[in-house]
């Protein structure tokens, strides 16, 4: 039994599902039916309503950045506009982690964009992203955004050399995804970008609580494989580089 729910943001665009929330959970009702939309698959994934937008949470723990946020979308934002996408050409960009697309989306809806590759390795999280309204874009029939299921890890092996003219590398904090912040993997991510790609990574502040600069770290395994113009940004707790 659902109680003391307030309708939340929106309709999903068919208008065929309402979405409401009691702040701790969001719920999706259609046809009469209302789902909680979290649910169990060896981890516990939850989507939770920030200043009117949700989020994505995996055993508590949040998957988009919020400090000094108002909501993840605005995190999306900045995080795209420091990769300084022109607004003339045709570029194609992969977005490494896609949880609930926000990055993937705003990338993808610069004007020059032609194409966004994404990469998840949770089929709760693209379940959940499928119920999300703000994540639409993401499964647009007709769209520029291209979800591909499986880890970014593997994946990425069989992309092609250069085929990226920007990258968002968003992965969860090194502890939950350590391969995601090898050298091996960065390897992967200098040969699949063209020279002189942008990328974006997020690498989280938690390591310097432990007296550990988590971002000192990863440059050093970044500027080995080749990278350069490496840079610390602070309000999005990531690095920007170059190749
Ligand atoms: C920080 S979130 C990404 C948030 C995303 N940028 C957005 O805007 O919503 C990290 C996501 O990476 C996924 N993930 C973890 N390991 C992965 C891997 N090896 N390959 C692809 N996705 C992975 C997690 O399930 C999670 O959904």
């Amino acid at each position: 039994m659902v109680k003391k729910q307030r309708t939340f943001f929106c309709k999903s665009s068919d208008g065929s599902i309402t979405y409401t929330t009691d702040e701790k959970f969001l719920y999706a009702e259609k046809d009469g039916v209302v789902m909680r939309l979290d649910l169990f698959d060896k981890h516990y994934y939850k989507l939770r309503p920030v200043n009117g937008v949700p989020i994505l949470e995996i055993d508590g723990l949040r998957m988009q950045l919020i400090r000094d946020f108002k909501t993840p979308l605005d995190y999306a934002r900045e995080v795209v506009r420091h990769l300084k996408i022109p607004e003339k050409g045709e570029f194609t960009i992969l977005d490494s982690c896609m949880g609930l697309g926000y990055t993937a989306i705003e990338a993808a809806k610069r004007p020059a964009t032609k194409l966004v590759v994404t990469c998840e390795i949770s089929h709760a999280v693209v379940t959940l992203a499928q119920w999300n309204p703000f994540s639409d874009l993401l499964f647009a029939k007709d769209g520029n955004i291209v979800p591909m299921q499986g880890s970014v890890s593997e994946l990425i092996k069989d992309f092609q050399s250069e085929m990226f003219h920007f990258i968002i590398h968003d992965p969860p904090r090194d502890s939950h995804a350590p391969e995601l912040y090898s050298s091996e993997f960065y390897s992967q991510l200098y040969r699949v970008c063209k020279k002189g790609a942008r990328i974006f990574h997020y690498v989280g502040s938690v390591g310097k609580v432990k007296g550990r600069k988590i971002e000192s770290e990863v440059e050093k395994r970044l500027r080995v494989v080749g990278f350069r113009n490496i840079k610390y940004i602070e309000k999005l707790q990531g690095l920007i580089f170059e190749k």
